[in-house]
């Protein structure tokens, strides 16, 4: 397992979500008031990013066809999605937001 950087705390606003690419997949990071959490970057409908959805509450709504996200459990709350996207460990070491990986 290795972290990975995802962004110094200082430049991850509240409530915006930042996109990293680890050995091929598309990882979402988000800022909630302070906590951060990390799902795939790939809506279960149509594989489509998350990123830059817009963040509402807890939850992220997919940008291309509106299905809604928990991105604190990776949940699909609404259609036309219905599968979970994975979820990720995050931590702050040194300033820094960070994203477990687990190598195969
Ligand atoms: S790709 Fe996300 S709702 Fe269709």
């Amino acid at each position: 397992m290795k972290w990975i950087d995802i962004a110094e705390i200082d430049e991850f606003p509240s409530n915006t979500s930042k996109a990293v690419t680890v050995e091929g997949t598309k990882i979402a990071v988000f800022n909630l008031k302070g906590e951060f959490y990390a799902i795939e970057d790939a809506c279960t409908h149509d594989y489509k990013t998350l990123t830059g959805g817009a963040i509402d509450g807890d939850q992220v709504i997919c940008p291309w066809h509106g299905a809604r996200f928990h991105i604190k459990t990776g949940e699909a709350l609404s259609a036309p999605a219905y599968d979970p996207v994975a979820t990720f460990t995050t931590r702050v070491e040194n300033g820094m937001v960070q994203v477990a990986w687990i190598d195969e």
